[in-house]
């Protein structure tokens, strides 16, 4: 299994890093159009291995695609990145030329590879790489969902004072403010949120959660990249071992949910061939409303690019 990562910044690289610590794929490739970065990058992570007695091989190359040949899975995770004051719509002009070069250049070398995306505004490139490596929807995978709901889920053990590891919830909709708290879908060990905290009290734990990433920037002037980069993980594994694991993730959708060729955030089912198939909910009129707000701000976007 060879594995491609376009950008060794900081969630390239810390992805490369605990993917090569898991020991799961035989191969990894660092592409970075900085020069020198994948190649310094890939030492530095190749000599771990021999402390985490790992196998996976490590290479770093300046632009060279030709290098990612023959990859089953390429995630995106180039572009600029926010710094403060800066929303992720900002980012749109600048990472759209990346995203669609990167994605054209590196689909014809692995016409069978599936791509995560990483990059942002995250529902907008990954719209933006399905319209440029012209494959099946079900094989580009925009990754959010799964470190929304990882921040939730931190928040929400720290207010409650329980483990994170039994919390179960679910976000539909864009990686951004407008993003769709499932509250009825939240549960602890089986036992419902209501049982534990009102609508309005998770309602301020929701907020924080869709200034996580800002919150981060404000500390440290930088987007945040640990985890995100473990979320990405998540996904290469279940695509690996073939585990169809339900994760909230964006992809084109074409009708579901009643919304028509923009890319966003849905419970998918994913397994070796990238997404298995998008598990469609009964949503009650205010998470359709919310959706709603979702699709439109993505779709403004949309059409801006369009015409
Ligand atoms: C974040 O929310 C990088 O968009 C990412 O931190």
């Amino acid at each position: 299994m060879k594995v491609t990562i376009i950008g060794s910044g900081n969630v390239g690289a810390t992805c490369a890093s605990i993917l090569a610590q898991k020991d799961i794929v035989d191969e990894i490739i660092l592409l970075d159009s900085k020069e020198k970065l994948s190649e310094g990058k890939s030492l530095d992570i190749s000599q771990m291995t021999p402390i985490t007695r790992s196998n996976t091989k490590v290479w770093g190359f300046h632009c060279d695609f030709s290098k990612s040949r023959n990859s089953e899975i390429i995630i995106i995770t180039c572009g600029i990145t926010r710094k403060a004051n800066m929303s992720r719509d900002d980012l749109v002009q600048c990472n759209m030329n990346i995203i669609a070069s990167v994605t054209k250049k590196s689909q014809h070398l692995s016409p069978n590879a599936k791509f995560i995306v990483v990059s942002n505004p995250l529902d907008i490139m990954t719209y933006i790489c399905y319209i440029n490596a012209k494959i099946s929807r079900f094989r580009i995978i925009g990754m959010a969902g799964i470190l929304d709901c990882a921040r939730y889920k931190y928040f929400l053990s720290k207010k409650l004072n329980v483990s994170s590891y039994d919390i179960q919830s679910l976000f539909l909709g864009s990686h951004g403010d407008t993003m769709v708290p499932l509250y009825r879908y939240t549960s602890i060990s089986g036992i419902p949120i209501t049982e534990f905290i009102s609508e309005i009290e998770n309602d301020i734990l929701i907020n924080k959660t869709k200034k996580g990433g800002e919150e981060i920037i404000n500390y440290i002037g930088n987007s945040a990249w640990m985890a995100p980069s473990i979320s990405i993980v998540e996904i290469i594994e279940a695509i690996i071992k073939d585990s169809k694991r339900i994760f909230p993730c964006s992809i084109l959708l074409k009708g579901e949910y009643n919304i028509h060729n923009i890319c966003l955030g849905v419970p998918v089912v994913i397994g070796k061939s990238g997404i298995d198939r998008i598990i469609e909910l009964k949503l009650n009129e205010k998470e359709k409303y919310l959706l709603k707000q979702s699709e439109k701000q993505i779709q403004k976007i949309i059409y801006r690019l369009r015409t």
